[in-house]
């Protein structure tokens, strides 16, 4: 059995101590600065932020029980539920999981993101990095990726494969790979289309084929053949997208509510421990297929290069790690995003028909097409906020938030707030295309209101590549189908991603 990792927080420095000591003296000579004074000079203590009640040693964890209010919420619905309640800075404590504060103002954000951008701390997959750094046997990688290595180790990992991932013109290269993809989804997609122009298999899981696909062809440079008919349901393909899917599930469930794993092994922990060591399986299994090709291959030239393989000439082990989380962190992002905005484009057709005009012209720059995508991020992102665990004291309005303190910036409740985005339930692609002049103007929104791929150093290493997969299927799509949806609006389940739900209500109908 491990010991519990929950350690208490001590809320006050060593400096503030000292402040407090002199201000009591002064006080008692002075009879001046009051306790409130001192407050508003160094800001409360964390544990005055509003918040739902707590109990003696179980804190706030009878909310979350059977008849509380905050029973059965996934970590977005009760951060969310908690904003609308406490307002914009909201504290969560309860038996099970450390402490987190939920930020809902875009100026406090920024103040964060900005002060930890040295060595940021992005706390989530907690379980996953258990699993990484202590559970697994065969420990023998001095990398465990992106995702759970933190400090000097994650520079260092960062910083060899920054180059391979982000510039845009090396990313630009698998242009012409990446629409092949398309066109062939369009052709799959055309073939399981049935008489009523709806799609007869599982959108969900032909938007996760795509995906794969995409992301394979990059991390990869060899087609994975998602698209063949005859794919049996056990395939590593089908097996990878479904074991993705559970570890993002169980990842949120262990990771951001409360939960007891890091006490003793719950049933939950042993189930994701099986599934995470399935999942690097199965990225594996790709990998040593890809590499097996590789030794009967000529030379490519540079052009052509996968990330394995511009990834293997600097470091081997870096080069499998980074190929097994694209594998991993690829997948149900883009997915879940392109289902976003096609739902978005089908039921505000005039924005459609305007996007295929652009598409029709042929033009290199398609300006419309992007802003449509980042409407789309901005009112259904895939990802709904993002965390840090503090690296220093902050003072948040008028709360002093201590080191190694758990934050999470809800994004997705600030893109949506009608003072950064006017008419903010409204799909408007134009209002990142319009000048200052226009009171659309996204400029006017703070710039930490919105961030789908979150920020600074630790922000998305594959947001380059998400964009262009996005925009060369979506061309496609556009090009190819004119979209419809009928029923009530798309679902959406908000657990560590947010999964657009069935059913899909969408008509292809033939341009
Ligand atoms: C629409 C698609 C995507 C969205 C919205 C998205 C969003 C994000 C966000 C918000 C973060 C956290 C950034 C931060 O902490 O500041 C992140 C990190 C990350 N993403 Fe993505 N992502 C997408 C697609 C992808 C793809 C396609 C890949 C792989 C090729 C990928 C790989 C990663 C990795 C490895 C990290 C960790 C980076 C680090 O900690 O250094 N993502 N992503």
């Amino acid at each position: 059995m491990r010991t519990s990792k929950l350690k208490p927080v001590s809320y006050l420095t060593k400096v503030n101590k000292n402040f407090i000591r002199n201000a009591a003296v002064n006080s008692a000579a002075t009879a001046k600065v009051t306790e409130e004074t001192i407050k508003t000079i160094q800001g409360k203590s964390w544990q005055e932020i509003p918040g739902p009640s707590s109990l003696p040693i179980i804190g706030q964890l009878h909310h979350f029980l059977p008849g509380g209010e905050l029973h059965n919420a996934t970590s977005f619905e009760f951060a969310k539920k908690m904003i609308l309640k406490y307002g914009p800075i909201t504290r969560l404590e309860t038996l099970g999981i450390p402490p987190v504060i939920f930020l809902g103002d875009p100026e406090s954000t920024a103040q964060i993101l900005h002060g930890d951008n040295w060595l940021p701390i992005r706390p989530g997959f907690e379980s996953l990095d258990y699993y990484r750094t202590n559970y697994k046997k065969n420990k023998s990688s001095e990398h465990y990726g992106l995702l759970t290595d933190h400090g000097e180790k994650w520079k260092k990992f960062r910083s060899k494969v920054n180059p391979a991932l982000l510039q845009p013109k090396t990313i630009k290269l698998y242009s012409s790979v990446l629409d092949e993809v398309a066109r062939d989804m369009i052709n799959r997609l055309k073939s399981v289309r049935g008489e009523d122009n709806m799609i007869k298999t599982s959108f969900d899981v032909e938007m996760n084929l795509w995906s794969l696909e995409s992301v394979g062809v990059i991390a990869l440079g060899d087609r994975l053949n998602c698209f063949d008919p005859n794919l049996p349901e056990d395939s590593p393909a089908k097996k990878l997208i479904n074991v993705v899917h559970e570890v993002l599930i169980l990842a949120e469930e262990l990771d951001f509510r409360p939960n007891l794993w890091r006490i003793f092994s719950t049933p939950k922990f042993k189930r994701a421990m099986k599934v995470y060591e399935e999942q690097e399986d199965l990225a594996k299994y790709f990998v040593n297929k890809t590499m097996e090709k590789f030794k009967s291959k000529n030379v490519t030239n540079d052009e052509e290069k996968s990330v394995l393989e511009k990834l293997l000439e600097i470091d081997e082990n870096i080069a499998h790690v980074m190929a097994t989380d694209m594998l991993f962190a690829g997948v149900d992002t883009t997915s879940n995003t392109i289902t976003a905005i096609l739902y978005l484009l089908a039921t505000n057709p005039e924005k459609q028909g305007k996007l295929r005009e652009e598409l029709k012209s042929q033009q290199e720059k398609r300006p419309y097409l992007r802003a449509c995508i980042k409407e789309s991020l901005r009112m259904l992102p895939v990802v709904s906020g993002n965390a840090r665990k503090t690296t220093k004291d902050y003072n948040i309005l008028g709360y002093t938030i201590p080191k190694n303190m758990l934050i999470v910036f809800q994004h997705e409740i600030m893109s949506r707030m009608e003072t950064h985005f006017p008419r903010p339930h409204e799909y408007i692609p134009e209002r990142w295309l319009v000048g200052k002049e226009d009171p659309l103007y996204y400029g006017n929104a703070h710039p930490f209101a919105h961030n789908p791929f979150g920020f600074g150093v630790r922000s998305c290493i594959g947001r380059r590549i998400a964009e262009l997969e996005i925009e060369t299927f979506l061309a496609r799509l556009i090009q190819n189908f004119k979209i419809e949806w009928f029923g009530p609006p798309l679902r959406i389940k908000r657990t560590s991603l947010n999964y657009t739900l069935p059913p899909y209500n969408f008509i292809f109908k033939d341009v």
